[in-house]
């Protein structure tokens, strides 16, 4: 017993999430359709895995893509937390007004991690600004330390202007939650709110240089 948390909690470095459900795959490779296992040819392990990227509008804010011709209303927090639930991991980003909503409707064993903004908007009559998201993450699968990497659960990146649509996600936000949700490159991101689809390019990008850097 002893030995065991020993173990999971060398493995788990100082990034620290342990949680037993999240311990890799013990496959090397990806699973082909007659059942095998073969090597993916980024050097990845494991299985591909499902997840799900939710950026939606934030509950009582979805007035503000009324113009927009994906715009359905209030989005149903309850309905989509149980349809993230049915893939590997997730992520949900929301606001700091919505958090206690939002997180009453998540499992236990999901993380509050958050995106602060160094550059944000300043609105007028408002003397404490709202400067960070939280993003709620459910990882797919557990990162493994291996001495050089530690993703954190912040991360600090300025709002991006102009970008056709209020909330487009900057790159370096999506990167950041593909690694802290434990992806790999040869797994399936669903983006379930697109908007410009500046998620979906962050991913292929993301995925690219993945496959680079281990080749
Ligand atoms: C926060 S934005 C997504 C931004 C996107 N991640 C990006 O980086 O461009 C939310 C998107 O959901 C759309 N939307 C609004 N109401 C919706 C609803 N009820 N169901 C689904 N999508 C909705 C909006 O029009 C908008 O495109």
């Amino acid at each position: 017993m002893s030995q065991n948390l020993t173990t999971q909690k060398r493995s788990a470095g100082v990034s620290g999430y342990i949680p037993n459900e999240l311990q890799p795959s013990q496959s090397s490779g990806v699973a082909g359709s007659d059942g095998s296992v073969k090597p993916h040819r980024c050097g990845a392990a494991g299985r591909a895995l499902r997840v799900a990227y939710a950026d939606p509008p934030y509950p009582g804010m979805s007035g503000f893509y009324k113009e927009h011709p994906d715009y359905a209303g209030e989005v149903d927090h309850e309905d989509l937390v149980k349809r993230l639930q049915t893939y590997d991991g997730w992520c949900l980003h929301t606001a700091s007004t919505t958090l206690k909503y939002v997180l009453s409707l998540c499992p236990d064993d999901a993380r509050i991690m958050a995106w602060v903004k160094p550059f944000a908007a300043f609105k007028k009559h408002v003397a404490v600004a709202y400067a960070w998201e939280p993003v709620i993450v459910k990882p797919c699968r557990m990162r493994k330390y291996n001495g050089l990497t530690t993703v954190r659960d912040w991360c600090a990146e300025s709002i991006t202007l102009q970008r056709g649509l209020t909330g487009v996600k900057p790159e370096t936000v999506c990167r950041w939650l593909f690694e802290a949700m434990g992806m790999q490159p040869h797994d399936e991101l669903h983006d379930l709110f697109p908007g410009t689809g500046a998620v979906s390019i962050a991913w292929k990008k993301w995925k690219e240089q993945s496959c680079l850097t281990a080749a």
